[in-house]
């Protein structure tokens, strides 16, 4: 297996099942040694089970790659450690780390549990951090022992991360906190060598093809499976190696045949008063102000 990510080492959390196995697939047929992580957990976080890692490192090696599994739970220190290290044991050197691991614990706000929402908060935010922190510590001794890395770092948000998504407070908020993360990264990581950038996917696995069961249905007639999760890997794959060096702190949507670049919070119509405003001066400045902006998207899902 060969192509643009020759000889690159590369981390793919959550890669047992759906989007990660899409594109633990993709970077070993460009030439990439897998690190397949995965906990093997239920779609809502529970239990645990070694078999989905171990599955796609050795569909990986049937198909002529090199890949080996690791099971460790990627919001712990631990586990983020241990797994920077397989990539290291196994490969002696890394280049390439794809957050993508995570589960869903779906409830309006007033019916969200606090448990609900630590889990999901931790699984995503914190599952993202962790492993990127031991990754650029790595980075970071690897460029001061002289050895300048060239290494990509590729987050995974979401539309419900970018716009909101009715039903899932716990998610949208990990979501849109991972995009401040990408940013900060690619801010303070530039100088090691590293690029840092998200996705927000969108693609048929277990965690959607109940939820929006018309939108992600595979074609019965042989024509372009769009929602398949292959066809979000391209982009990760790309993101991942040597080649998107100039790219850092963007956000790609990325699903089907397409591929959207996302523009951020900036500053729209303003007013500067020079000094402070009254209350009511503020509101009758906000109303004018809001009335020359763009109207919002609004979340998916709202009415
Ligand atoms: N499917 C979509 O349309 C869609 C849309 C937007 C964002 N996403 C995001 O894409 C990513 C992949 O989702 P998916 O749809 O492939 O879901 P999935 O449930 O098929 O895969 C997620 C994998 O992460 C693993 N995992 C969960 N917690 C873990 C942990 N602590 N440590 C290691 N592995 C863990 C699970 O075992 C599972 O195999 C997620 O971050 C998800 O939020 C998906």
């Amino acid at each position: 297996m060969a192509g643009i990510c020759n000889g690159r080492v590369v981390i793919v959390t959550g890669a047992g099942r759906g989007l990660g196995r899409a594109h633990a697939l993709a970077f070993a047929a460009e030439g990439a040694q897998v690190v397949v992580n995965d906990l093997g957990v239920g779609l809502d976080g529970a239990g645990g089970s070694a078999g989905p890692a171990a599955t796609v490192a050795d569909e990986i090696r049937a198909l002529g790659g090199e890949a080996v599994a690791n099971g460790d739970d990627i919001a712990t220190a631990e586990g983020a450690r241990g797994l920077v290290a397989t990539a290291l044991d196994a490969f002696g050197h890394l280049d390439t780390l794809v957050n993508n691991a995570g589960f869903l614990r779906d409830r309006m706000l007033v019916n969200l549990d606090e448990d609900d929402w630590d889990a999901v908060i931790r699984v995503h935010l914190k599952g993202h951090f962790l492993p990127l922190k031991y990754a650029a510590a790595h980075w970071r001794a690897e460029t001061k022992a002289g050895r300048a890395a060239d290494a990509r770092i590729v987050n995974t948000s979401s539309g419900a991360g970018l716009l909101g998504s009715v039903g899932q407070g716990n998610y949208s908020a990990a979501k849109a906190g991972i995009i401040g993360l990408t940013l900060v990264a690619a801010a303070e990581l530039a100088r090691y060598g590293v690029r840092v950038n998200a996705i927000a996917p969108a693609a048929r696995t277990r965690m959607t093809e109940q939820a929006f069961a018309a939108t992600m249905a595979a074609p019965v007639d042989g024509t372009f499976d769009a929602m398949a999760p292959e066809n979000v890997s391209p982009l990760v794959v790309w993101l991942g190696c040597a080649a998107s060096s100039a790219v850092t702190g963007r956000v790609f949507e990325a699903e089907a045949g397409r591929i959207t670049v996302m523009e951020g919070w900036r500053p729209g119509p303003t007013a500067d008063r020079g000094i402070r405003w009254t209350a009511a001066e503020a509101g009758e400045t906000a109303l004018k102000l809001l009335a020359a902006a763009e109207p919002p998207r609004g979340a998916y899902g709202a009415e």
